[in-house]
């Protein structure tokens, strides 16, 4: 099945659009949240200009708990691509926007739903648990949805004979099976951001600083992961170092996080784990392509908007509900 988004050029254009140089942008979109009651939620790894004007800041547990249950008529969703839609899904009367449509993840671009539907095909007797991080087209495609905040206690919810195929994230999945003791079968699919770390400068940097606590998220690789004194999602990273009483961390996720990290402990130091390549960074780059113009325009022309059909949202509601309803049930 293939569903054509609606990256048209108009679509696109809006987002472009020559801004008067005098007015102040966070006026100016605080203004414009009134008028067409929006609400502005984001992700951890948006700008801090971005973090600082919105609603709600939070991960992709914490965002779709709030796209589900907002009386606002319209979500400007500062994340990326399959974000926007999860909130369409969850609230498809509403108008969601994202700031830029080309804001995409290549965590969920590793998982064709063709594909993974011809993988599915080969397990019949398996339940499909999918990462949220992937297209709405494979969560159509899933029984539950999860999230890096509920993967473990998802899986662990379910009888211990249940067979269970995982995807898209071979290291969530991983990290997972080790923590479950489950046999899961993996999809071969990865972040970007999270493959990058490097184990020899990850160690030099705590030779340095003895004393500092290592901290990782789950999409990390498993001998990142096996050194880390904390591995949890970004709410749960940002939750560590507000109750933990360690002075410095090195932190292996996208850098977007520290903004929030920093403003809760001021005191604190936090440095983002070292890369393998010089010239890379632990920005992601689909998340980096919002900017607070982008936002503004797309909250004024209320574009780019996205739309899904139907039937996609129908069949991908339900995995989603049953991950809330999980989660809720365990107070996540
Ligand atoms: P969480 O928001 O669940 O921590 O996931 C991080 C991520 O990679 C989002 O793209
Ligand atoms: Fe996708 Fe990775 Fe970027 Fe998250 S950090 S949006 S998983 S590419």
């Amino acid at each position: 099945m293939n569903i054509t988004y609606e990256r048209d050029l108009e679509a696109k254009g809006y987002i472009d659009v020559a801004i008067d140089p005098t007015i102040d942008l966070v006026e100016e979109i605080n203004r414009l949240k009134k008028e067409k009651n929006a609400v502005i939620l984001a992700h951890y790894y948006q700008e801090s200009e971005i973090q600082d004007i919105a609603d709600y800041i939070g991960d992709s547990l914490g965002l779709s708990q709030q796209a589900a249950k907002t009386d606002a008529d319209v979500i400007v969703f500062a994340g990326v691509h399959f974000m926007a839609e999860t909130a369409k899904i969850l609230s498809p009367s509403k108008k969601v926007l994202l700031p830029d449509l080309k804001a995409g993840c290549s965590l969920s671009d590793s998982c064709p739903p063709h594909l993974f539907a011809k993988f599915k095909e080969k397990y019949p007797d398996h339940l499909v648990i999918t990462y949220v991080n992937c297209t709405a087209e494979l969560k159509a495609l899933s029984d539950i949805v999860c999230t890096s905040s509920n993967a473990v206690q998802i899986v662990e919810s379910l009888p211990l004979d249940q067979k269970i195929i995982f995807g898209p994230d071979r290291n969530l999945g991983a990290y997972v099976k080790k923590k479950t003791g489950r046999d899961l079968i993996l999809w071969n699919g990865a972040c970007m951001v999270h493959e990058i770390f490097s184990q020899d400068k990850i160690d030099a940097l705590r030779i340095e600083y003895p004393d500092a606590k290592f901290i990782a998220h789950p999409e990390c690789e498993d001998h990142i992961l096996a050194g880390a004194d904390y591995v949890g999602s970004t709410s749960g990273m940002l939750k560590f170092t507000m109750n933990d009483p360690s002075q410095v961390y090195i932190v292996a996720t996208e850098s977007g996080i520290i903004h929030q990290m920093q403003k809760a402990s001021l005191e604190k130091t936090f440095i983002p784990a070292p890369p393998n390549n010089a010239c890379a960074c632990n920005d992601c780059p689909h998340m980096k392509l919002n900017t607070l113009e982008k936002l503004y325009n797309c909250l004024k022309f209320e574009s780019p908007e996205i739309t899904l059909p139907e039937d996609v949202i129908l069949r991908a509601q339900k995995p989603i509900e049953r991950m809330l309803e999980i989660s809720e049930r365990l107070g996540l």
